[in-house]
């Protein structure tokens, strides 16, 4: 716990970011098995949102993972730890104003729930990439669920390592079907809430 710190407000806040931006800054999590059409969908979605003039970033996992995360392994613990690092960089990045993408399996309900806890209100959409596993696996862009159904990658999710489905994700997006279809419905919600012109 941080000790003789003390948080400083700074004269230029959010709501002036949001302000010149032309629309609410929030985070999009994208939830999902590995293979699941995380980052294509979060990807796709990036693209529209950002040719409509809003102010994006998508963080991915496997890239997070190349740096600010690069000592981090597929323990238990340390996919607590992947999370809330995504949450805090997250955080700082909506106080940017900006519309957060994350693409991450983050299987853990209870770890999502803290990001969310993170955020105000509105602030945290939860998008459920439910894609069935054996399609994942048919995918397997990476090869990694050949190698952990032959036992050379432990601790796989969906393998040997739990996936707990969001209870009432703000969005649940059957991922067998086209992305473009997905993509539609992804601006639906978006527009509803207001983050695009309806
Ligand atoms: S998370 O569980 O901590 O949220 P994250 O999204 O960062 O995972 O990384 C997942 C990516 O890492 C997968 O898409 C896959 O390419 C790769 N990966 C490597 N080892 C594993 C593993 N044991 N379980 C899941 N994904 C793995």
């Amino acid at each position: 716990m941080a000790q003789n710190i003390v948080w400083h407000s700074h004269a230029l806040n959010r709501a002036q970011r949001e302000n010149a931006n032309r629309h609410p800054a929030l985070v999009i999590w994208f939830t999902g098995l590995s293979g699941s059409g995380k980052s294509t969908l979060a990807g796709v979605l990036e693209q529209a949102l950002f040719s409509q003039g809003v102010k994006t970033y998508l963080l991915d996992g496997d890239n997070v993972r190349h740096g600010l995360c690069s000592d981090l392994s597929f323990s238990e613990i340390d996919r607590q730890e992947n999370i809330r690092r995504i949450g805090e960089v997250a955080k700082l990045m909506v106080d940017a104003g900006l519309v957060v993408l994350t693409a991450f399996i983050s299987p853990h309900r209870a770890e999502r729930q803290k990001i969310r806890a993170l955020m105000e209100e509105g602030q945290f959409i939860e998008v459920h990439v439910d894609t069935p596993l054996a399609i994942c696996e048919s995918r397997d862009p990476k090869g990694l669920y050949k190698k952990a159904r032959a036992g050379e990658l432990r601790n796989f999710t969906g393998i040997d390592a739990a996936y707990e489905a969001p209870e009432q994700p703000d969005v649940h997006l059957d991922g067998s079907q086209p992305v473009d279809s997905l993509i539609e419905k992804l601006l639906f919600v978006l527009k509803n809430r207001g983050i695009l012109p309806a």
